[in-house]
């Protein structure tokens, strides 16, 4: 179908609304001004709670309807949340015990958000009661295009450890394992005399004098997302039921960097459509790969579907240590590369900034300066900007591989006693993303156990807990032609934390071709040298070595020095149709290139062009046509060879051949095909 044979949405755009924190009066301006800038949907009510219930089981809507009825009026959809993350002080002072418990024994107060113990019966009832009295109102009204499910979960706080929960982590643990015996087998009770004799013996792995279990502690990780989705199940199937037709979803944190408590994998199977709140690290001068890497894993916990971003800032957060404020041109660079990542417009956290309260300090669409600013100018020219995007809606973005990434691996190597208190299993999947960034390669993330069989190179730049299954399916990969590259400390334990049998890595060992005889963390600063031979660079390492024993896999790089010298370091192995790659030491970023580049000859990757560092390139193709998004981080103009001519949609111009983008620019390019 050609691009403008169907009439298309255009790409959502607008923020979190809280029309409750100003008058009346202001919301006339509000609207006028949502208009101005192209705004199409707003979240609203996320916290409005005790707004809507001021008593318990008494409703106040009129604001709320007064409020919905302008934005529709205005033609502007509307994310209605349900403001569950928040429930009201009238609701503590009758359930204390819904507040929820620290590790150490201390009970949250209210005060802040997002005090709540997930397996309280009291919070539950209460929010399943202002959920259905929303679905019911305003289930079926014209405005609402969108549910938005309580505000990210796993953030501030997800895991409580009262009592109430420690009863719910009982039944939950009952169905996991299904007998006593077998969990004491799977947690290994049996080191330090730990055996549980009744259920009622267990208890949720609270402060302890020395190390606490660590699979009693993956278990509590994975029980405790399990049971804030339990409620979001709730939350979501009275809304399925109430309104129906129109999406639930529920605000995703994806990025390692922000909240590392919820396996997104299994959430994302929940939601109509993923969502995601993506925030930079302002002190990060190149936070842009960070950026990508959040939109890269978002989309890929949905499947490759489109997403939508439903928040980020205009400029700076009031969270971090310094509010670094965005650069003239950065907030759209961003914004488009979400939506080149898969991403279906572009949202804010939050429309108005506040006068009042802990984020008055975050920036907004409408800054405390007003529209006589650089902030509103560039949000006006955003919204021209995602209008004239249109057409790229449901096209999906194509990657060049596959990166394999599992939050429970990430829980469990975080626990404490590990080899090396630096070995980080983020780090190393951010390491190895900055390299494939700066080879403008664009990253699918895969569960370890999903089907890989389309991609010609996998990464798996920390994979510690490695179940059976896991090493079957990679080692299946490989086999079946693929380029497997596997970063070091994989593939070590089960999914209870068990060593595998025999020597490490076990369930990596015949994929890889090696066995790992010893690990070899180096000493804070300590570096070591990897020696590739003629024709091939001298690489560098830090914090972690290994000494490696090839058992079918040739040495590529081997230890010129340090505690493993004269061992293997980097080593190929060929199996079946593909070949399997180990890197045994922590590489940094230019050595994991030189790494990529040898692996990538394998999986006949493309060698790395000439386009500049810091130019991203992201295609986005689909039935009606393919959009080459080119975002020029550099200050400095460059030049962009293209596939073949097109349009460019931000400009209207034609182009063919090369492209120059300004710089801090982005174009996007309809290729005529
Ligand atoms: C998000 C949150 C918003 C707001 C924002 C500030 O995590 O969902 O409500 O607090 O952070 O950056």
């Amino acid at each position: 179908m050609p691009h403008d044979a169907a009439p298309r949405a255009p790409l959502a755009y607008g923020g979190d609304y809280n029309p409750e924190q100003w008058p009346e009066e202001v919301w006339h301006e509000d609207i006028a001004l949502m208009r101005e800038a192209g705004v199409n949907l707003v979240s609203l009510g996320i916290f409005s709670w005790a707004k809507l219930e001021p008593r318990p089981g008494e409703y106040d809507f009129g604001w709320l309807d007064r409020i919905i009825g302008m934005l529709h009026e205005a033609g502007i959809r509307v994310a209605l949340a349900t403001p569950t993350v928040v429930p009201p002080a009238w609701f503590y002072r009758a359930h204390p015990e819904a507040l929820p418990v620290s590790r150490e024994g201390v009970r949250w107060e209210f005060g802040s958000r997002g005090a709540i113990c997930h397996s309280s019966p009291a919070y539950r009832e209460a929010a399943v009661r202002i959920t259905r009295a929303l679905g019911e109102r305003y289930g079926r009204h014209p405005a609402v295009a969108l549910w938005h499910v309580h505000n990210e979960y796993g953030v501030p706080v997800l895991e409580c450890y009262c009592e109430t929960s420690a009863e719910h982590f009982r039944s939950w643990l009952a169905e996991r394992h299904g007998t006593l015996e077998r969990l004491n087998d799977a947690w290994g009770t049996a080191f330090w005399g730990q055996v549980y004799g009744a259920w009622a013996e267990i208890r949720p792995p609270r402060a302890t004098p020395t190390t606490c279990n660590p699979a009693q502690r993956l278990d509590f990780a994975r029980f405790a997302g399990d049971a804030a989705l339990e409620n979001f199940r709730r939350e979501r199937d009275l809304l399925h039921h109430l309104s129906p037709g129109v999406p639930v979803t529920t605000n995703f944190m994806v990025s390692p960097t922000q909240c590392d408590t919820i396996d997104y994998w299994k959430w994302a199977r929940e939601v109509d459509i993923v969502t995601n709140d993506h925030y930079l690290v302002a002190e990060d001068e190149r936070n842009h790969i960070n950026l990508s890497m959040a939109a890269d894993l978002t989309r890929s916990v949905g499947g490759g579907r489109p997403w939508l971003l439903l928040e980020h800032s205009t400029s700076a957060v009031n969270w971090q240590p310094r509010g670094i404020a965005k650069l003239p041109g950065e907030m759209a660079r961003n914004s488009l590369a979400h939506v080149a990542r898969g991403s279906e417009g572009a949202m804010f956290f939050q429309w108005r900034a506040s006068r009042k309260g802990a984020e008055k300090f975050h920036s907004a669409m409408v800054p405390h300066a007003g529209t006589d600013s650089r902030i509103w100018r560039e949000v006006t020219a955003l919204g021209r900007g995602l209008a004239a995007l249109g057409e790229i809606r449901s096209t999906r973005t194509v990657a060049d591989l596959a990166m394999v990434w599992d939050w429970e691996s990430w829980w469990a190597q975080k626990l404490e006693w590990r080899p090396s208190d630096e070995l980080d299993a983020r780090e190393r999947a951010e390491s190895w993303y900055a390299a494939l960034f700066d080879r403008h390669l664009t990253v699918d993330f895969a569960h370890p156990e999903a089907d890989l069989s389309g991609y010609p190179l996998v990464v798996v730049p920390a994979l510690y807990l490695t179940t059976a299954a896991a090493g079957r399916n990679l080692r299946g990969y490989a086999e079946q032609g693929g380029t497997l590259v596997v970063s070091c400390f994989s593939g070590i334990v089960d999914e209870h934390d068990a060593v595998h049998p025999g020597p490490h890595p076990g369930a990596l060992r015949e994929a890889l071709g090696v066995t790992v005889e010893e690990f070899q963390p180096l000493r804070a600063g300590q570096t070591v040298t990897l020696d590739g031979g003629a024709g091939r660079p001298r690489l560098t390492g830090s914090v972690w070595a290994e000494t490696v024993v090839t058992r079918g896999a040739e040495t590529v790089w081997s230890y010129a020095d340090g505690p493993a010298a004269g061992g293997p370091a980097v080593t190929r192995h060929r199996l079946g149709r593909g070949t399997a790659w180990y890197v045994s030491a922590r590489l940094d970023v230019p050595a994991l290139d030189a790494v990529l580049a040898a692996a990538g000859a394998d999986a006949g990757l493309p060698p790395r062009g000439e386009l500049p560092r810091d130019v991203e390139v992201v295609l986005r193709a689909g039935e009606h046509g393919r959009y080459l998004f080119v975002l020029n981080h550099t200050g400095t103009e460059a030049e962009v060879g293209l596939p073949a001519p097109g349009t460019e949609l931000l400009t209207g111009h034609r182009t063919a051949g090369r492209l120059a983008v300004p710089g801090s620019a982005v174009r996007v390019v309809r290729l005529d095909d």
